[in-house]
């Protein structure tokens, strides 16, 4: 059996005091102890964060990472940073990164290495855009980009790693995949790791969909055999929703 995981990108929001209200505000429920929550907070909230977690199951996440270790990168935070902290997982090669910050099917293939070294799970973000999907690509798209982001991991590291579907059309736009479509690419990728791996890793591998999911429409989302969870962004925001999420 795998244990669903839901996980709350919280992208570029909330500064460190709202960050610990909103943790303090989740903390006020009871959540699902069958359910993994990770929430992935800004880098400047991650310390804090983590110490307000303390006492709960909630798991901590990064939205990115470098792949070095040290060195001369301004402005970027290295895998041992974040180890340091206490982070367990990391987003990486979300679609908002590959659009608006260049990252290749190479640069996440190299943090997708880096934070398996590092003992930290990535959350491997894939998905087509509305022009792939229409001329009826999404399937060749997404096998390219899981192929290249997983190339040279070890198949003793696959179980550490989370695949996050998104279609880039569903983010942030209220439009959702059908359950079935979701359900489908997730078992698509799922097969693709049979392939490249074995039939253990294809089983054990944990798969998300990701793309305006909100409390209304996980239960139907999470009934479906090869979806294992969600990565949400703006019904992360908001305490109720991320609790409702994580009990569906
Ligand atoms: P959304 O974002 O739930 O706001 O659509 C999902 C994501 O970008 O991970």
């Amino acid at each position: 059996m795998r244990l669903p995981i839901i996980a709350g990108n919280w992208k570029m929001n909330n500064s460190i005091s709202e960050s610990i209200k909103l943790i303090e505000e989740i903390k006020n429920h009871v959540l699902d102890k069958g359910v993994e929550a990770v929430v992935c907070a800004p880098y400047t909230s991650l310390n804090e964060v983590k110490k307000a977690l303390e006492g709960t199951d909630i798991r901590l996440g990064a939205q990115n990472m470098h792949w070095e270790e040290s060195g001369a990168y301004t402005g970027e935070i290295s895998p041992a940073m974040l180890k340091e902290i206490g982070v367990d997982y990391c987003i990486v090669g979300h679609s908002e990164r590959r659009q608006y910050f260049n990252e290749s099917d190479d640069t996440v293939n190299r943090k997708v290495r880096t934070a398996l070294k590092y003992g930290i799970k990535p959350i491997l973000c894939v998905g087509e855009t509305l022009e792939e999907r229409e001329a009826g690509e999404e399937e060749k798209v997404v096998k390219k980009q899981v192929l290249k982001a997983l190339e040279d991991v070890k198949k003793d590291d696959i179980a550490d790693v989370v695949i996050a579907y998104e279609p880039i059309w569903a983010i942030g736009t209220g439009k959702t995949a059908s359950s079935d479509d979701a359900n489908n690419m997730c078992n698509f990728i799922r097969n693709i790791i049979g392939n490249k791996y074995d039939e253990a890793a294809k089983e054990r591998i944990r798969i998300q969909y990701g793309g305006s999911v909100k409390p209304n429409t996980i239960k139907e989302l999470m009934a479906k055999e090869d979806v294992d969870g969600a990565l949400v962004g703006g019904a992360s925001l908001i305490a109720e929703d991320f609790v409702s999420l994580i009990n569906y």
